[in-house]
C-alpha cells in the first residue's frame, strides 16, 4: 500500500486529488486539514482515507504524525490560497504557507526519514508583473505580496533540501485552477467560483478593475493528473514546473462564456483593482508537457463540466 499525506486534502484541489488517488488500488491517504476553506463533504468516503482535522501550523503535531506514519508521498497543498487574503494577513500567511511546510521537510531531513517523493504547490504569483509572456520557469521572478514571497521561498527551500540532502522533491507553480468543489464562500475565493455562484444565485458580481486582466485558467482534473505524474516520474526531481493550460483569457471573456453556459446574465459592477493584484498571467507549459502526462482540457469543456457540477 502506498501511503500518501495530503495537507489541505479537504480543500478544492486536495479533495479532487484524493478522488484521483482512490482510482489507484494501492493508495491509502491521510488528510490533514483545518477546514478553514475545506469541507469534509468534499472527501470521498472510503476506508482508505483517514481525515484529521488539525492545523499544519502545529509543528509538534505534524512532526509526530510524519514520524509515526512515515508516508511514502507528501503532497503539501494546505495554504492561505488567496493573494488578496495574504495582503490582509501577511504574518498568518507566512506561518501557514512557509513555516509549516519547512517544519515538515526539516522533520524529514533531521530524522532521516525515507520517502518516495514530496510535492509542493507553489504559484504563478511568483512571476509578478514582469512583462515577459508566456511565463517560463527559468525567467526572473518578482514576488509582490507576502503570498508570492512565501510560495517562492518555500519552493526554493524544498528544491535546496532536495539538492543538498539528496531528498526526492518536486514543486509546481499553479496558474488559476478552477472546477468542481471549488469553494465560492469567501470573498477571497477563486474568481470563477465566485462568478459562477453569482450567476446561479442571481447575486451581484464585482470586477476588481475593468475585467481586462488575464489569467491562465487550468481545469482541476488536469492539475491532479499533473500532480500524480510529478509524484511518479523519477526525472521530475528537485525542480519546478508550471501547471497551466497555456492560454491567456481575460476575466471579461470568461464571464461571457459562463453567461452562455448558464443562460444567465451577470449583474456586474466595477470596483478599483485589488492591492497586490497582477494584471496579466499566462504560462509556457512546455517543460511539464515534455514529461508526457500533462493533459489540457480546453477552457470551454472545463467550464461546461464545472457548470454541470454545481
Ligand atoms: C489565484 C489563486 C492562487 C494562485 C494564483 C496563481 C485563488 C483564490 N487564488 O490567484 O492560489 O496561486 O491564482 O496564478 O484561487 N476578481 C474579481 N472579482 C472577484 C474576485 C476576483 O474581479 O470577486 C479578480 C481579481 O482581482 C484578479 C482575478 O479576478 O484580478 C483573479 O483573482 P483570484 O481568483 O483571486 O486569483 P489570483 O489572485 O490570480
Amino acid at each position: 500500500m502506498a501511503k500518501y499525506l495530503i495537507t489541505g486534502g479537504a480543500g478544492f484541489i486536495g479533495s479532487n486529488l484524493t478522488e484521483r488517488l482512490l482510482n489507484e488500488d494501492d493508495a491509502s491517504i491521510t488528510i490533514v486539514d483545518d477546514l478553514s476553506m475545506g469541507d469534509t463533504a468534499n472527501i470521498p468516503a472510503s476506508e482508505r482515507v483517514t481525515f484529521i482535522q488539525h492545523s499544519i501550523t502545529d509543528h509538534e503535531f505534524m512532526s509526530q504524525l510524519v514520524r509515526d506514519k512515515q508516508f511514502d508521498y507528501y503532497v503539501l497543498l494546505a495554504a492561505i490560497a488567496s493573494v488578496a487574503d495574504s495582503v490582509e494577513r501577511p504574518y498568518a500567511t507566512h506561518q501557514v504557507n512557509q513555516e509549516a511546510n519547512l517544519n515538515i521537510i526539516e522533520t524529514l531531513r533531521s530524522e532521516k526519514l525515507p520517502f518516495k517523493k514530496l510535492f509542493f504547490s507553489s504559484s504563478a504569483a511568483v512571476y509578478g508583473q514582469l512583462p515577459e509572456m508566456p511565463k517560463r520557469e527559468d525567467q526572473a521572478v518578482q514576488p509582490l505580496t507576502q503570498y508570492a514571497v512565501d510560495k517562492y521561498a518555500t519552493e526554493r527551500a524544498i528544491i535546496n533540501y532536495g539538492r543538498l540532502y539528496d531528498m526526492p522533491m518536486v514543486c509546481a507553480r499553479f496558474f488559476n485552477v478552477y472546477g468542481p468543489k471549488q469553494n465560492p464562500a469567501s470573498p477571497y475565493s477563486g474568481v470563477l467560483s465566485i462568478m459562477l455562484d453569482c450567476l446561479t444565485r442571481g447575486k451581484p458580481f464585482s470586477f476588481f478593475g475593468d475585467g481586462s486582466q488575464t489569467r491562465d485558467f487550468v481545469f482541476v482534473g488536469d492539475v491532479v493528473n499533473a500532480i500524480y505524474g510529478l509524484l511518479h516520474t523519477a526525472e521530475a526531481r528537485n525542480d519546478v514546473y508550471n501547471i497551466a493550460n497555456g492560454r491567456q483569457t481575460s476575466l471579461m471573456s470568461v464571464a461571457k462564456q459562463l453567461e452562455t453556459l448558464t443562460g444567465k446574465k451577470l449583474q456586474a459592477s466595477f470596483k478599483p483593482a485589488r492591492s497586490g493584484d497582477i494584471h496579466d498571467s499566462y504560462a509556457d507549459a512546455s517543460k511539464i508537457n515534455a514529461l508526457g502526462f500533462m493533459t489540457h482540457t480546453p477552457l470551454e469543456k472545463g467550464l461546461a463540466k464545472y457548470v454541470a457540477s454545481v
